[in-house]
């Protein structure tokens, strides 16, 4: 039997690599399917369809299992998320260098826990386990753009700038 080749990232925004990572790390094996379905909302937000194909495609699992699993559960949104994302990275090395504080300062600057949006709809406050970037830890992505040695200040001037535009 051939090897199998999973299929090609959806964009090259960063956050596929993480999503890839997920079924990479298992093997693309099916049971991945929820794990991945996770990684997905955590790092976008909302899982749309075509992040449901590409996961189902790339685990081997039918379509209409990937969308049964994504409906089941109410953590899964298949809503878009806010017209900006901050995804902190919460991944070990991102941890240690401090990042459960930046998350803690930007959901009191928002007034919401993260993985919700703010209800002008404005600003999705999301996280993210690893991105592939340790080194430059602590990472955050700014609507799907690696920002590294986030410091506190600088994440919350990005807030302000998003929240005044
Ligand atoms: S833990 Fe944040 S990039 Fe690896």
């Amino acid at each position: 039997m051939p090897a199998f080749t999973p299929p090609p990232l959806p964009s090259d925004d960063k956050r596929w690599k993480i999503v890839n990572g997920t079924m990479r790390k298992n093997g693309f094996a099916r049971h991945a399917l929820i794990e991945t379905l996770h990684t997905v909302q955590s790092a976008f937000g909302y899982l749309d369809d075509d992040a449901i194909r590409f996961v189902a495609k790339s685990l081997r699992v039918p379509l209409s299992q990937a969308y049964g699993v994504v409906t089941f559960y109410h953590y899964f949104s298949l809503k878009p998320p806010g017209k900006h994302t901050m995804t902190i990275c919460t991944g070990t090395a991102c941890y240690i260098k401090g990042t459960d504080k930046l998350v803690a300062s930007a959901e009191k600057r928002l007034g919401i826990p993260q993985g919700q949006t703010t209800k002008d709809g404005n600003i999705s406050l999301m996280t993210a386990r690893c991105v592939g970037a340790c080194g430059r830890a602590p990472v955050v992505l700014t609507d799907g753009e690696l920002q590294g040695q986030m410091s506190g200040e600088e994440m919350l001037a990005q807030l302000e700038r998003w929240a005044v535009e």
